[in-house]
């Protein structure tokens, strides 16, 4: 709760947090946040708050996922390295999401072609089955003492069958092109989507691999985030038999994660449902 960089609904109320845990811009540009501003807040945090050679670890999501999907670049992560590497500062990717093939790669870092020391996994990790786990350099892994880091749900034997089972199914399914082919069609259908008339004005699509995202904005060519039509237009689809995500620091951000074992029919008939809610949610705010 410390780490998130999200305060509503993860922090409000809730507290204290741990000290000495700062946050700075994650880039995205279409809401006036260059790659460079991040990196000059950084460089401010340095100078301001936290001695860089007092920082235990960066934790970064190579594409966010509550926070909106937004994608930090393959130059952004190998900047964050060499900034890691002047200061020993560890460099832990949190790939909770994005992880196991989603992005087109195994890992999401790998399209940075960089080395993180740690890397956080869960969620598709065992295909739904709860576990999650922590990758690393033996050097950190095996700082603490055997026995050390334990919990209640530790090596869960049916979990981690079926974690077996997952990467089984990535090589054997070929995962990682299969999501690529998942984002390039869904992208290219929400383009077609956008440019109708008769639905809600669509800002940034954006997608590595299968981890997409389109933003919901107040009219055509505004850079005001419409987070009350993304809440209108999950209710909507909800109704109509499709479960939908709004993500973002604006809330106006909706994610699409299908599963990388989905039929493409299945998706076509996701996307219908789309289409058809956001006509419904466009014609439903000119009624009223
Ligand atoms: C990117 C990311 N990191 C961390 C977490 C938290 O992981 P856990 O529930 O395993 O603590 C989540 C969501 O649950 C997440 O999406």
């Amino acid at each position: 709760m410390g780490l998130t960089g999200k305060m509503t609904p993860y922090k409000n109320g809730f507290g204290p947090f741990p000290a000495d845990i700062f946050h700075i811009p994650f880039p995205m540009e279409n809401h006036g946040v260059s790659e460079d501003d991040s990196l000059a807040a950084l460089k401010s945090l340095f100078k301001i708050d936290v001695d860089p050679e007092r920082v235990a670890a960066i934790i970064i999501e190579p594409v966010q996922g509550e926070g909106g999907f937004y994608i930090a670049s393959p130059q952004f992560l190998q900047t964050l390295r060499a900034i890691c590497n002047v200061h020993g500062i560890i460099l832990i990717v949190d790939e909770i999401q994005t992880g196991f093939a989603r992005t087109g790669k195994t890992f999401a870092i790998e399209h940075a072609g960089i080395e993180p020391d740690l890397i956080t996994v869960a969620k598709s990790l065992a295909g739904g089955f709860p576990l999650s786990g922590v990758i690393g350099k033996s050097e950190i892994m095996d700082a603490p003492a055997p026995g050390g880091l334990g919990g209640t749900y530790g090596g869960s034997p049916i979990s981690c069958a079926a974690a077996l089972g997952v990467l089984d199914v990535l090589a054997a399914e070929n995962l990682n092109s299969k999501a690529n082919l998942i984002g390039e069609k869904i992208v290219t259908r929400l383009t077609t989507i956008a440019a109708r008339n008769d639905v809600p004005p669509i800002g940034e699509i954006r997608n590595l691999g299968a981890m997409i995202a389109f933003e919901l904005m107040t009219g055509t060519n505004s850079a005001k985030p419409d987070a009350h039509m993304a809440k209108t237009l999950c209710a909507t689809a909800a109704d109509n038999g499709l479960i939908l995500l709004s993500c973002g620091i604006y809330g106006n951000t909706i994610r699409i994660l299908v599963p990388l074992t989905a039929s493409f029919e299945i998706i076509e008939e996701g996307l219908d449902l789309l289409e058809a809610s956001l006509v419904q949610c466009a014609s439903s705010r000119v009624a009223a």
